[in-house]
């Protein structure tokens, strides 16, 4: 296939808008997969992705199609679409010339598909936007014609209404891709240079790199150079994703497809990194920007002896997931553990759930926090990513110049009538609104500045419930900026308990105290003992609550009864504990962790 018979594309969309229906659609109009109805969504191959129906880890399949007789290679690169995989959005982007702008036409623009166009827009690639689910009752094309025509400035009688489910419309779509995409440049004749935008770790071959080739031509036996190593590779097989690992004799100009070579580890392929052949060397691409952690938490077993097991799965997990930073972490209230960094928190969810469903851990997870930076009056910077490392800035008040949290600008899309909430909900969460323009006659386009730390707690949740479900939040990272920050400690029968330390904002801590002991209270169950949850800021008690001793021995109520309901109560007992770590004397379980950080 000639560069001008290959198009390299991606469907970017608001989350639920149809991507993953519309891929299958044209895996299947094109014969990749077969019509049975099992291959649902063959994209999103992890089962936490199936589940959440989200797409997490950017997958890509080949295609051929016949158009105005010429055969035709497609390649489709699959985007993530929530937030917290923005990164992953642009990279797959690098590796297209066009992408099609999926929008839901009963829903209209959302603030992923704004996000999402920008990200598109910036790399300089054709849009195509079209309309899907044109079948529903409540479907309004005109509406989210118009919407996009004000919000994009494209012509809004040139989008294709399609809906994915019914295949309506389907068969126009790989052509419009045709027509409007520009085919991939580059030269055959050119020295090989390939750039590397994903890779995962195959159980079987090993460490596969996707690549889309520049310039130039490979095949297996080839010997490759990384650029940003210098290591060398031998090529032991080169192939496309049709829609699984398909191997080909050449991989080459234009193409998009999987190289495995002689690496031994996923640290080793670094996303954005352009690979030439040996005595060959050409001039980089661009790179990308490394993904950045913005969320972190600590992670610890239940049970210490599980410690190396559970950090063998975290190293498995970590291989398929380069944007996870790990790094060891010792809480004397936890003992040994790992501080993990996340993207966001959808991100860490989805990492918990796959430690604990595909390698069965048993963990306990602390309260998310985003990195805080200290500047001392010496110049030095502090980067802090465990709130108990957090100094208390009273005492070391004549050596702190300044303390300083990470921002966000945010888009938020609603229809107009819950402007006021929208607008009170940015406030009470320290935001600082820029500005609100109309998209059409009813919905509104919120521009704001918020601290994450607001974002990474409830922020989202309480979006989607003031709003009905009908708010949509999209935001990026917007540097950091001097806040007054203190650190709030738990204390636990006068212990102050680390893996509880939390750091905010200093017109919280009054609130925040309070309400802490009181979630605590609730969470901790009543033992033998009394137990005093004080909560506590640059030295002063903010609050204090009692948890009552326990006094009636459980099994008093089953004596004399039989021996199996005794059994069933003891075990459900134990059932409670299995997530419960003893810190002193006291039983914490889960929930006591991460009630550190929601907000009543
Ligand atoms: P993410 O991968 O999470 O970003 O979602 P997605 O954009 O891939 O959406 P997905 O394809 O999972 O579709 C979301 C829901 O919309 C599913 O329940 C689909 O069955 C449904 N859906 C997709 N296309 C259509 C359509 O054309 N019409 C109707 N009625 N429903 C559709």
């Amino acid at each position: 296939y000639p560069p001008e018979r290959i198009r390299n594309f991606s469907i970017i969309a608001h989350i639920d808008h149809g991507k993953s229906t519309l891929a299958d659609r044209l895996l299947e109009h094109t014969g990749v997969i077969t019509k049975s109805g099992k291959n649902k969504q063959v994209l999103d191959k992890l089962k936490v992705e199936r589940e959440r129906g989200i797409t997490v880890k950017a997958q890509s399949a080949s295609m051929f199609y016949e158009h105005k007789g010429d055969q035709y290679l497609m390649n489709l690169i699959d985007t993530p679409g929530h937030v917290d995989f923005s990164y992953e959005v642009s990279r797959s982007l690098a590796a297209c010339q066009g992408t099609i702008l999926l929008v839901d036409a009963a829903q209209g623009i959302q603030a992923q598909t704004v996000a999402n166009f920008y990200l598109a827009f910036g790399e300089g690639l054709e849009v195509i936007p079209m309309l899907n689910k044109v079948d529903l009752p409540t479907a309004e094309p005109e509406r989210a014609a118009q919407q996009i025509e004000s919000a994009f400035e494209i012509e809004s009688d040139k989008i294709l209404h399609i809906s994915a489910k019914t295949g309506l419309g389907v068969d126009q779509v790989l052509p419009a891709v045709i027509e409007k995409t520009p085919p991939p440049l580059g030269s055959v004749d050119k020295p090989f240079k390939a750039l590397l935008f994903d890779t995962w770790y195959d159980t079987y071959v090993g460490v596969v790199c996707l690549m889309a080739i520049k310039d130039g031509s490979i095949k297996r036996g080839d010997r490759i150079v990384s650029s940003h190593s210098g290591t060398k590779y031998e090529v032991a097989e080169v192939g496309i994703m049709h829609p699984e690992q398909t191997p080909t004799t050449l991989l080459q100009v234009g193409q998009v497809g999987y190289i495995v070579c002689n690496m031994k580890s996923i640290a080793e392929a670094h996303v954005g990194d352009t690979f030439y052949k040996d005595r060959h060397p050409v001039e980089p691409l661009p790179g990308f920007v490394p993904a950045k952690s913005m969320v972190f938490a600590g992670v610890f077993p239940i049970d210490a002896g599980e410690f190396d097991s559970l950090n063998e799965s975290i190293q498995k997990l970590t291989l398929n997931d380069s944007s996870v930073s790990v790094h060891k972490e010792t809480s004397a209230a936890l003992g040994q553990g790992w501080r993990l960094g996340f993207l966001g928190t959808l991100h860490m969810d989805v990492f918990r759930q796959r430690l604990e469903e595909e390698y069965d851990a048993n963990v306990l997870i602390t309260s998310p926090t985003v990195p805080y930076q200290i500047k001392f009056t010496d110049g030095t910077i502090k980067f802090i990513q465990t709130p108990a490392d957090f100094p208390d800035t009273h005492t070391l008040q004549d050596f702190v110049e300044s303390t300083m949290e990470p921002y966000v600008s945010a888009t938020i899309l609603f229809p107009e009538k819950y402007l006021g909430c929208m607008l009170e909900l940015c406030t009470t969460h320290r935001g600082e609104i820029h500005n609100h323009t109309y998209i059409d006659e009813t919905r509104v386009m919120l521009k704001c500045e918020l601290p994450m730390a607001e974002i990474v707690t409830d922020f989202y949740d309480k979006l989607k419930s003031k709003s009905q479900g009908f708010a949509s939040f999209d935001y990026e990272e917007s540097g950091y900026k001097t806040s007054d920050l203190v650190k709030m400690e738990v204390l636990l029968n006068g212990e102050a308990v680390d893996a509880l330390a939390a750091v905010m904002h200093k017109s919280m801590v009054v609130t925040a105290g309070r309400d802490i002991a009181k979630r605590l209270k609730e969470v901790i169950r009543r033992q033998l003992f009394d137990i005093i949850i004080q909560t506590s800021a640059n030295g002063k008690i903010v609050a204090r609550e009692t948890v009552k001793q326990l006094r009636k021995n459980v099994t008093a109520k089953c004596y004399g009864g039989d021996i199996t309901r005794k059994m069933k109560l003891l075990n459900r007992q134990k059932e409670g504990k299995k997530r419960m770590k003893k810190i002193g004397k006291v039983e914490l379980p889960q929930e006591a962790f991460l009630s550190i950080m929601t907000k009543s």
